[in-house]
């Protein structure tokens, strides 16, 4: 057996099991799984004594290089991805936008034009459509067909996003025949503007007050509604960046009655909550994003929650913008923030941290939640999210015990500041391998722009219960 890559001593972590192996890897992809491989025809040995060896993370939900607020996120696909592989992971999906009146195809190759060249580790897109007239509608399933099997809609940010009942309940039928999945951003977005308006005509401008006009009633009847509509219309769906009590609770109904529902939480949801927005001045721009940040009790359900599989996935939602000039752009009006916050390198580090050491869960659940459920969910298992032979050598060879503090001083996402600054996280990502290529040795980034390649998924939509 030659391989070209082996590596040696490591205790192998999948969804499933834990066990002592060596790994072979050979044309990007895993060709053996076996203790004491040879190594005297090996092109790299890699040594992973008292290392995890994990499958790459899957992060199902980034926004690289968005127009959004007046303003574009800052991490295009080459710092995005170089920074998503500092943190480890491998494979991400990004969102490609429709705009109005347009085709989903243009804001699909649109969105490949933005990442090819660019992206360090391998990418996929889901497509938010912002308009289904008769020619979008059939033009989802030639789609699926190619490989965009998914595609957000928007229950909130009326005039820009914002669909109605109707078009998602259009675009889940469309799903329910050709598969595929519809991600939700659930937030009854009418109401919501109704209370931002009311807000700034009483003078209430700060950032605070974007969290304190999107309640959590709102997030909770959104998510409500949509499982109403997919089960009227037969078809899976899932609801992404769920934040708060009150929407788990819809998922976790629905879930209880058979329904093939889904939910991701995301780092911040687990990490901050609604203290961070008493920070003085315009500091607390730094945590406009939406959903908006909780109340502290609502972060034990969201752990509970992936404990008892209410919630499948943690992705990051990352959407950067800089603290100077793009968050600045709402210095006097709160509804002018360019919502988003940075997080693709730590997803990671923090969900371990809080996850495993915290006590929650094990870290075969760990892998589970950051790279095997978003995989299979998104249509990229068998290939991504799992170690087994045949699939890519997308590897993260992880020091569970290393701590790092978390700052804006030694990351590496294009951005002026770090939602986790100060926070110790322990569990580091030391290597990590896309498809079979070391892009990150022992903490240092030696991948290369351009080398990610754009991911055709399959429809699969159902995860086993
Ligand atoms: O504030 C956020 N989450 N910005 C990104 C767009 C979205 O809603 O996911
Ligand atoms: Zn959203
Ligand atoms: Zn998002």
């Amino acid at each position: 057996m030659q391989f070209d890559t082996v590596i040696k001593n490591g205790t192998i972590v999948t969804a499933n099991e834990t066990f002592a192996s060596d790994l072979g890897l050979t044309g990007g992809r895993i060709t053996a799984i076996a203790e004491a491989l040879p190594v005297e025809n090996a092109g790299k040995v890699i040594d992973a004594s008292g290392r995890l060896v994990m499958p790459g993370g899957v992060d199902v939900h980034t926004h690289l290089d968005m127009p959004f607020g007046g303003t574009t996120s800052s991490d295009d696909f080459e710092t995005g991805t170089t920074a998503a592989a500092y943190g480890g992971t491998t494979t991400l999906i990004d969102f490609a936008v429709q705009t109005k009146g347009h085709s989903l195809r243009q804001a699909f190759e649109t969105w490949m034009r933005k990442a090819e060249r660019k992206a360090a580790i391998d990418y996929a897109f889901h497509c938010v459509i912002t308009d289904l007239g008769d020619a979008q509608f059939e033009e989802m399933g030639s789609l699926i067909r190619e490989g965009v099997s998914s595609f957000k809609l928007f229950m909130a940010y009326p005039g820009v996003l914002m669909v109605d009942d109707a078009t998602i309940f259009r675009a889940m039928q469309q799903t329910a025949k050709y598969g595929g999945m519809i991600c939700l951003h659930a937030e009854n977005g009418s109401v919501i503007d109704v209370i931002v308006q009311r807000a700034l005509a009483e003078g209430k401008r700060a950032p605070k007050y974007h969290a304190l006009t999107r309640p959590t009633t709102a997030e909770g009847e959104a998510t409500g509604r949509a499982m109403a509509l997919a089960e009227m219309a037969g078809a899976p769906v899932y609801i992404v960046h769920l934040s708060c009590n009150d929407a788990l609770e819809k998922v976790r109904e629905a879930r209880d009655r058979g329904l093939p529902a889904y939910a991701e939480t995301c780092p911040q949801y687990l990490f901050l909550s609604i203290e961070k927005m008493d920070a003085p001045g315009f500091e607390s721009a730094k945590y406009v994003f939406t959903p908006p940040l909780r109340e502290k009790w609502h972060q034990e359900k969201l752990w509970q929650g992936l404990t008892r599989d209410t919630l499948q996935v943690v992705s990051t939602d990352h959407c950067p913008f800089c603290f100077k000039e793009q968050k600045e752009l709402g210095k006097d009006d709160f509804s002018k923030i360019p919502n988003g916050g940075p997080g693709i390198e730590h997803r990671l580090s923090l969900v371990y941290t809080g996850g495993v050491h915290g006590g929650w869960f094990s870290p075969n659940r760990f892998v589970q939640l950051v790279s095997t459920a978003p995989a299979k969910l998104f249509g990229l298992f068998p290939r991504k999210g799992t170690i087994a032979v045949g699939s890519d050598a997308d590897i993260v060879i992880f020091d569970a015990n290393e701590e790092q503090t978390i700052s804006v001083q030694t990351h590496h996402m294009r951005i002026d500041y770090s939602m986790y600054e100060g926070i110790r996280v322990k569990g580091v990502p030391k290597t990590v391998l896309s498809r079979g290529r070391v892009i990150v040795d022992n903490g240092k980034f030696v991948g290369r722009a351009g080398s990610g390649e754009f991911i055709r998924r399959q429809a699969i939509t159902r995860l086993a219960r």
